[in-house]
């Protein structure tokens, strides 16, 4: 075996990147020359239509040591925690919360310790989002995945991994996210020996950047703290496996050679990952909520502008200095639907109840907003001061489409069968005869 290990990343978001692992890899005015350099395949691999317009076009060309083409023929893989099935249960309006998911015992890689928790749309229909959890206690070892279905964005909350991808290593702590191209083979290694958190399959259009409209050039996550890999390739031969998720169902293959292979590549269908410390968080300075949308990381659209397929949202560390404004996050309604993470601290709407690990969904317009504790401080409080909302790192997969719970999210043990009580408790403050 031999590789090469390139450290640093290249920074930007949906550029034209190129990286070599060797030195004139990449062939200079040309894409696929007659013979590429080493002896290499040049292979492109398309993420949007090849006509789709440019600012939207992602694909990237790969020079690498044998082409993807190169398996034995899949056949069907069972994983009964890990699948596409969205209409097992009827979508209830009830909110839902749950519990961390337990770290496994049993040794299970990343591959292994997915569960489907909901979802809506399909790979079929190139619309909706899968929604995962992970947690895992082992590395892939022999084996290699990939989604045709979709781009995965992962948000650790335990542990860092490690994702060895054909375009290079993206490296990733909790606080931190991954987004890895529909299509972009991958193993994932565990440097602390376990891990755990969530992932979101994305069946539309490819995470972007949101419009920042009267906010301006600067603000949100800034594109110069988006880092793609360069190129880092492995030439190992021995009896591994590929495993495909295709259509909702996964497939394995038999590989006679490792397929992160590329020792060069150019173009902007790439993994990269993002910090999501370095989120500028723009909010009131005077009175007033803005909506949840300003903390938008990245953004799915769909066809009908304004109405994404799926935001990705967080809610970081920040100041609230709004006046006479109740701060925390409003008692609401919302035609998306809301599922929502804690990767680290204490979320500022709710007093317990909702851990780092654990989750929630509020479907379309299900009441929900801050508990009866939460709200009870948040009313007395002198709002003639600033807050400071320090250690905290909640996130929101929202999406047009309500957003089916699987039957094993129903069923968990990890379900929070007394959530509702968390507003039993909210007083009956009117009194019409004081204003
Ligand atoms: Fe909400």
């Amino acid at each position: 075996m031999s590789s090469s290990r390139s450290s640093g990343y290249q920074t930007g978001f949906g550029n034209e990147f190129a990286s070599e692992a060797l030195p004139g890899a990449l062939p200079e005015g040309r894409n696929s020359p007659q013979r590429a350099a080493y002896g290499l395949y040049a292979e492109q691999i398309s993420g949007t239509a090849f006509t789709a317009p440019r600012h939207a076009n992602r694909r990237s060309w790969l020079y690498r040591i044998r082409p993807a083409s190169m398996h034995r023929p899949f056949e069907a893989l069972a994983h009964p925690r890990f699948h596409n099935r969205f209409d097992e249960a009827p979508a209830t309006p009830n909110q839902l919360r749950w519990d961390p998911l337990p770290l496994p015992t049993a040794p299970t890689d990343f591959v292994d310790g997915l569960v489907t928790v909901a979802g809506n749309g399909g790979a079929a229909s190139q619309t909706g989002i899968g929604i995962y959890l992970y947690a895992a206690n082992r590395p892939m070892q022999g084996r290699y995945f990939y989604s045709a279905d979709g781009e995965l964005l992962i948000v650790p909350e335990r542990g860092r991994l490690r994702i060895a991808t054909e375009l290079g290593v993206v490296e990733v702590e909790p606080q931190q996210i991954a987004v890895i191209p529909r299509g972009i083979r991958f193993r994932v290694d565990l440097p602390d020996g376990e891990a755990r958190g969530y992932v979101a399959e994305n069946f539309g259009a490819a995470l972007r950047l949101p419009d920042l409209g009267p906010i301006g050039s600067n603000g949100l996550a800034n594109p110069r703290d988006f880092e793609t890999p360069h190129a880092a390739y492995e030439d190992v031969e021995g009896d591994f496996e590929l495993i495909a998720k295709f259509q909702g169902n996964l497939w394995r293959a038999a590989i006679g050679h490792s397929p992160l292979d590329v020792v060069a590549w150019h173009g902007n269908h790439a993994p990269y990952r993002y910090d999501l410390r370095r989120f500028n968080t723009i909010g009131s300075i005077s009175y007033d909520h803005p909506d949840p949308s300003i903390f938008t990381v990245l953004t799915s659209p769909s066809d009908t502008a304004g109405t994404a397929n799926l935001d990705f949202v967080i809610f970081p560390p920040r100041w609230l200095c709004a006046e006479d404004t109740f701060r925390p996050p409003w008692f609401h309604r919302n035609v998306a639907s809301e599922f929502m993470g804690l990767v680290h601290g204490a979320y500022d709407a709710k007093a317990g109840g909702f851990v780092p690990g654990g989750s929630s969904l509020h479907n379309c317009m299900s009441g929900h907003g801050p508990d009866a504790t939460s709200f009870e401080k948040a009313s007395a409080a002198d709002t003639s001061r600033p807050d400071h909302i320090v250690d905290t790192m909640a996130f929101m997969f929202e999406t047009r489409a309500v957003i089916h719970p699987t039957r094993q999210a129903l069923e968990s043990p990890q379900l929070q069968r007394d959530y509702y009580a968390c507003w039993q408790g909210l007083a009956k403050h009117f009194d019409p005869s004081r204003r």
